[in-house]
């Protein structure tokens, strides 16, 4: 338990999803006030049911739009005053083509949601923590924020540019307050992994047969990093990327 969460504002994108839905539950079992947010208002429902009705809200947002996203900060403040904390998690996965096959149209929309999803949620966030009192952002990149993976060229250059977005976000608003960080999950068994399984029969076992712990991450792994990335056990950490994936990018 992170003491210093209680009562803490936070956004979490992609609530309705399998890290997403984990994330909301913890901050809410630390006593945070979570907005939980989603394209999906069916998924994002289930996860206020199952994280608690009485500290988390569920407002749609679609983090590949600016408007949206402003509006949805401005939600934020009308319900609860302030913003301390972001976990910005929503992302969308494209598996198979290589890089010659890939439409632009399919290439636009991995960036627009992972990429330009990230821009849009800090630089709507932001301004929010720097009127109160700093805050700390937590950004979903990827092991393959770091290496490449073959059939997932746009996936694999958006969460490349997530980390570079949350290097260069850390370093102008340090002297703020305000931290910015970086998880690299390995692979983690979610409907983002369960689609490609569809497609691909056999691909999570080649996967998990990859990850030096002989398993994969499970949606605590990587939210218990974010919450020790939100929380001031980490006072002194921001630009950083965090591997939760069983020693998978050591090798
Ligand atoms: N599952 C993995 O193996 C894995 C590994 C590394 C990184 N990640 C990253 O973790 C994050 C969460 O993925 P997950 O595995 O929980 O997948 P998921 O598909 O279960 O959840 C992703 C969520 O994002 C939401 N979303 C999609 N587009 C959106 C938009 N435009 N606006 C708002 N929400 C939108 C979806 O509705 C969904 O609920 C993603 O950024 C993903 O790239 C996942």
């Amino acid at each position: 338990m992170y003491t210093d969460l209680e009562g803490k504002v936070v956004i979490v994108t992609g609530a309705g999803g399998g890290i997403g839905r984990e994330t909301v539950k913890r901050f809410a079992d630390n006593g945070s006030l979570v907005i939980a947010t989603d394209v999906n208002e069916e998924t994002g429902h289930e996860t206020v049911e199952y994280a608690g009705k009485e500290l988390v809200t569920f407002v749609a947002a679609d983090v590949s739009n600016a408007d949206s996203m402003g509006r949805l900060v401005e939600r934020t403040l009308e319900l609860h005053g302030r913003l301390d904390i972001a976990h910005n998690n929503a992302g969308v996965e494209l598996n198979g083509p290589h890089l010659a096959d890939v439409t632009p149209e399919q290439f636009d929309r991995i960036m627009a949601v992972n990429l330009s999803g990230v821009f849009l949620s800090m630089r709507a966030e932001i301004p929010a923590m720097l009127n109160g009192s700093g805050g700390s952002i937590i950004n979903t990149s990827s092991g393959l924020g770091v290496k490449g993976f073959a059939g997932q060229s746009s996936y694999v250059a958006s969460k490349h540019g997530v980390l570079g977005l949350t290097k260069t976000a850390a370093l102008e608003y340090a002297a703020q307050d305000v931290r910015v960080n970086a998880v690299m999950p390995g692979v983690v068994r979610t409907p983002m992994v369960e689609a490609i399984e569809a497609e691909v029969p056999g691909f999570i076992d080649m996967v998990t047969a990859k990850h030096p712990m002989g398993r994969l991450a499970t949606p605590g792994d990587i939210a218990n990093a974010v919450l020790w990335l939100a929380s001031e056990q980490s006072a002194f950490v921001s630009g950083a990327a965090i591997a939760v994936d069983g020693a998978l990018l050591a090798g």
